[in-house]
């Protein structure tokens, strides 16, 4: 769509830019230009300038399109069986991945692909603009390939996740699974992968395999992320740390030398409070990272495990209630802290020069998100400066 863009009469703008007050850069009563997808100009609704289109927010809360930096979108099949048990009292291990893996390379690319626009559609009508999707249940060279395919039609944020868990097929040589994955497995993701990931855990891969694959990763140019100290205490963390890892996900279960690596570094801490429902867990506890000065993000986790969500307003609810968060720093946590984890500036703020990815609220501020969970308050999603939807 071409022309200028208006977006008018915005009660509380979400900028998580300086200019405004607060750690979000609210500014009131303001109004939005949008022009050739991007934020053309800021500032007071009396100012605002003359545009070939207008959309009116009556007042309304704008904020940027949440930036979901964890999401795990190409499977197949669900486990809500699985659900269901945990709900009656079994734990938790990762040991229903491999039911996911068996499905996902049982399926065609088109259930696939139909599958990641279906969650992503699902994802974006609650306000997300952008997402990140890993691969992780193919383990195989040509269904890692496939997976980080068919995910890079949907997003620039993909990220390959050959060591998800070792594939029953290896089950009693890890090593040469390992060596699968630094070899023909990362040739093949890694034209299509942005990041490389590992799911380092107790029952997953040990700290040596995990350092392995991610300096090999490291090595034809993917960024890292890592999957660490979910399950329980372990090196996950301090590994992402010492290999420069954009983000350590989940941070469940942190040491004081934990949050003092992570506190010294640039590495953003990304919590996943779906997981912790979704499996009847103790939460992380926030507040000591927020604290101790470490950039906190919350992202979704999506995936038919461990928390099959795409709501990242859910995720709001659940930081503010259960992790110590107050509003303000979980609808940062959600846009701006996700951007940090994806080390991207375009997205996460509006501001001149940032992309045009914002929603509008149906409801007067921010604080709505988590003061009235399960309602879906997102009234406009625009991204790249486009209407997407109108529920
Ligand atoms: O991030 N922890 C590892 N991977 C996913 C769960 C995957 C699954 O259970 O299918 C997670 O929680
Ligand atoms: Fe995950």
């Amino acid at each position: 769509m071409r022309g200028s863009l208006l977006v008018d009469n915005i009660g509380e703008l979400v900028t998580n830019s300086p200019g405004g007050d607060g750690p979000l850069g609210i500014r009131r009563d303001a109004a939005l230009l949008i022009e050739d997808g991007q934020v053309a100009w800021i500032g007071p609704a009396r100012y605002a300038p003359a545009a070939d289109r207008r959309i009116d927010a009556e007042g309304s809360a704008v904020l940027p399109g949440f930036v979901d930096s964890h999401a795990h979108l190409v499977f197949a099949g669900d486990r809500a069986a699985e659900f269901a048990a945990r709900m009656s009292g079994e734990p938790y291990t990762g040991g229903g991945i491999r039911t996911t893996v068996g499905a996902t390379r049982a399926a065609s690319d088109d259930q696939l692909r139909d599958t990641v626009r279906r969650l992503r559609d699902e994802a974006m009508r609650q306000g997300t603009t952008t997402v990140e999707i890993k691969s992780g249940y193919g383990l195989t060279v040509a269904d890692e390939a496939r997976s980080l395919r068919i995910a890079a039609e949907f997003t620039e944020d993909t990220t390959f996740l050959g060591a998800h868990v070792v594939p029953a097929e290896y089950a009693d040589r890890p090593d040469d699974y390992v060596g699968m994955v630094c070899g023909p497995m990362l040739a093949a993701a890694a034209p299509h992968a942005r990041w490389i990931d590992v799911f380092c855990e107790r029952g997953a891969f040990d700290v040596d395999h995990a350092r392995a694959i991610l300096a090999c990763g490291q090595a034809v140019g993917l960024g890292v992320r890592v999957h660490a100290n979910q399950l329980g205490p372990g090196p996950g963390v301090q590994l992402g740390v010492e290999l420069g890892a954009a983000s350590v996900d989940h941070c469940t279960h942190l040491s004081d030398a934990d949050i003092d690596a992570l506190a010294a570094s640039e590495t953003v801490a990304t919590l996943l409070p779906g997981a912790e429902f979704s499996t009847r867990s103790p939460y992380p506890d926030a507040r000591r990272l927020l604290d101790a000065g470490v950039t906190v993000a919350l992202a979704t986790d999506c995936n038919p495990g461990s928390s099959y969500t795409s709501s990242m307003p859910f995720c709001i609810a659940l930081a503010v209630r259960e992790m110590r968060m107050t509003p303000a720093e979980a609808v940062w946590a959600a846009t701006a802290g996700g951007a940090a984890a994806l080390r991207r500036d375009d997205v996460g703020r509006l501001a001149r020069g940032a992309r045009a990815d914002l929603m509008i609220l149906d409801a007067p501020s921010h604080l709505h998100l988590a003061y009235r969970p399960g309602v879906p308050l997102i009234r406009q999603v625009l991204r790249n400066g486009v209407p997407q939807c109108r529920p």
